[in-house]
Parts: structure tokens; C-alpha cells; sequence
């Protein structure tokens, strides 16, 4: 058997899933209809816990159980806030829940928790160093995204094709690629570039099952590949958007603007008002510059199956090179 299919074969079964593709954490759009369609077709779905108080969280990890016995996983953004912290990882130990997956902030002081606990650590890292980090943490996995990728993006702006490999050249853990990936095509490139399984999170935003608003959806995809923009990228804030007036005026604000205006600017209420609400006027709309790729909205286990059927395809074409 090839690396490349030990690899994928060897995430499969620590995940306990069919195909080695997962919804991303995506804060406000990893619901539990959405996160329990994309695990019933195979992949696995991952609840989000951004903005959620523990108890909402804990809601929507029970109702994406409720609605799948296959595995479901959660993100959790790392925040100063310890109180809200413990909250949530305490959510998550107490639901069959795996693996928990720790995105954004320093995973250092989480990590011992989760693996006392005995569940499956993931670690969203931003650089080869970072992940080096995560494996010494006793992570079970990386997940590693490129500049093309949606929300948050790493002070370094590195691409996939640089980053992915070189984050998996430093560690031994599977990493899971994300950024930009919309198709068999990108999902079997990653895999090229070392990755064990990728994290498609644009992608997912137009599946039937995402929570976005029609008008959200219709103009995402409207969208061309340079329609997304990095706002924000004072004081370490910076983020991959939809063109909407309300990143372009952060944009115009960036050089002027204090920290506490960053911060009000970017409050997560302005993300709900775009993504939830389809007010693309003052909402921003998070989303990587795969958007401008996607041409159809499907149902998640259509995209599952499209995507894996796909791969072997395109990797067969390949070596016929
Ligand atoms: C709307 C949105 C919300 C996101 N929220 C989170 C989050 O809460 N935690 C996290 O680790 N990453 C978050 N991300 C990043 C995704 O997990 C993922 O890495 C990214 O979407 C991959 O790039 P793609 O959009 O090109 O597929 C978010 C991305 C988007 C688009």
C-alpha cells in the first residue's frame, strides 16, 4: 500500500469514519443538522462552540447526536476567558463526542484535560513550529490551513502548497488540510501534498444543511475567486472575508483604527447579521477564496460523495501523465 493510502486508511479508523473528510469548525455555521448530515454520509462533522455559552453548545453537541449514531467531533476556538473555557471542554466531556479539536489561542493549557480524559486531541496550527507543538501536546492530529482559506487567517500568509507539506514534513501525527478545498481535484491535491484528510469549510457553507441565509448563500455563489478579502491584519486580527461593504470598510478604517475599534468592528454579532441574516449591507461573511468555485448548492452527503468518489479518478488521470 502506498504512504499516501496508509495514511488516509490510518485516519480513517482513529476517526472511525468512511471518507477522511470533515466539516470544518466554523463558528456560527457548524450546527448540529449540518455537522450530523456531513458524519451520516461518512465524513465527519464537527460541531462548532463559537458563541455558543456551554450550555447552547452542549444543546447542539446533543441534538447532532440525536440526529446521527455515527461520529461526531467539535471545534472549540481557544479564548482568553478560563471560565468559559472550562465550560466548554467540560461540555464536550461529558458527550460522546471525538475528536475535540482546539482551534485559534494557545492549546497548551487544554490539552491535559482532554487527554485525561481519554478523548482524541486535535490542534488547528497556523505554522510547522505550531505543529511540531501540538504533537509534543500528545495531540492525535493537526488540522493545517492555507492563506486561500476562510476566516482567521496565520500571521505568516503562507499558501497551501507550502504550508501542507511543510507542516507534514515536521510531524508524524495526520494532518488534516483545509483551504480552498471545494472538489475532488483540490481535496486529492492536498492529499498529494501529505495530508491525511482535508477540512472543507466554503464548501460546506453551501450545503443544503448550512444554517447561512438565502441571500448569503445566492451571494456566495454569485462570487468570483478574487472576491474574498484579508481585512483586519493589525494587531494580529487578520481574517479571510467575502468583499461585502462591511469588510470593505473595515479595510478603509484598518491603518487609523485603535485596537478597541478592531475589536468592535469585528464582533461576532456583524458576522451573524451576514451569515444568519443575509444582511450583506453591514453583516460580514467569512469565507475562503474557494468561493468563487462553487456553482451549486448541495445536500452535504452529495458533496461527501461527490468529493471521495472523485479522488481516485483524478489521481488515476494523474499518473498517466
Ligand atoms: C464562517 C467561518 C467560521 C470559522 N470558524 C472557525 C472556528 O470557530 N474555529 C476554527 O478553528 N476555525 C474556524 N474557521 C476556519 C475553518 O475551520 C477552516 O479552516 C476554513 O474554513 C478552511 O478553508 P475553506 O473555507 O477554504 O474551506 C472558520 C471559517 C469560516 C469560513
Amino acid at each position: 500500500m502506498s504512504q499516501s493510502a496508509t495514511r488516509v486508511r490510518d485516519l480513517c479508523s482513529l476517526l472511525g469514519v468512511e471518507q477522511p473528510i470533515l466539516l470544518a469548525g466554523m463558528t456560527s455555521v457548524g450546527t448540529a443538522r449540518l455537522a450530523a448530515a456531513v458524519s451520516e454520509a461518512g465524513g465527519l462533522g464537527l460541531v462548532a462552540a463559537g458563541r455558543l455559552t456551554p450550555e447552547g453548545f452542549g444543546t447542539e453537541m446533543d441534538k447532532a447526536l440525536a440526529l446521527t449514531s455515527r461520529p461526531i467531533g467539535v471545534n472549540i476556538p481557544v479564548v482568553r476567558d478560563t471560565t468559559l473555557m472550562q465550560g466548554m471542554i467540560a461540555a464536550a466531556l461529558q458527550r460522546q463526542v471525538s475528536p475535540i479539536i482546539l482551534g485559534g489561542g494557545n492549546p497548551a493549557p487544554w490539552a491535559a484535560l482532554i487527554l485525561k480524559a481519554g478523548r482524541k486531541l486535535g490542534i488547528v496550527t497556523a505554522t510547522p513550529e505550531q505543529a511540531r507543538k501540538a504533537e509534543a501536546l500528545g495531540a492525535s492530529l493537526v488540522v493545517v490551513a492555507g492563506h486561500e482559506a476562510g476566516g482567521k487567517a496565520g500571521a505568516d500568509e503562507v499558501g497551501g502548497m507550502v504550508l501542507i507539506p511543510a507542516v507534514a514534513d515536521a510531524v508524524s501525527l495526520p494532518v488534516i488540510a483545509a483551504g480552498g478545498i471545494v472538489d475532488s481535484r483540490t481535496a486529492a491535491a492536498a492529499l498529494c501534498l501529505g495530508a491525511a484528510g482535508v477540512q472543507l469549510g466554503t464548501r460546506f457553507m453551501l450545503a443544503e444543511e448550512s444554517p447561512l441565509h438565502a441571500e448569503t448563500k445566492a451571494a456566495m455563489l454569485r462570487a468570483a475567486v478574487g472576491d474574498t478579502m484579508i481585512i483586519a491584519r493589525r494587531y494580529g486580527m487578520a481574517r479571510r472575508m467575502l468583499g461585502t461593504p462591511a469588510a470593505r470598510h473595515i479595510a478603509e478604517r484598518e491603518a487609523a483604527a485603535s485596537q478597541d475599534e478592531m475589536i468592535a468592528l469585528l464582533a461576532g454579532r456583524h458576522s451573524e447579521r451576514g451569515l444568519l441574516q443575509g444582511d450583506l449591507a453591514t453583516g460580514m461573511v467569512a469565507c475562503g477564496q474557494g468561493v468563487g468555485r462553487i456553482a451549486n448548492l448541495l445536500p452535504a452527503a452529495a458533496i461527501v460523495h461527490e468529493i471521495a468518489a472523485g479522488i481516485r479518478p483524478v489521481l488515476a488521470e494523474a499518473a498517466a501523465l
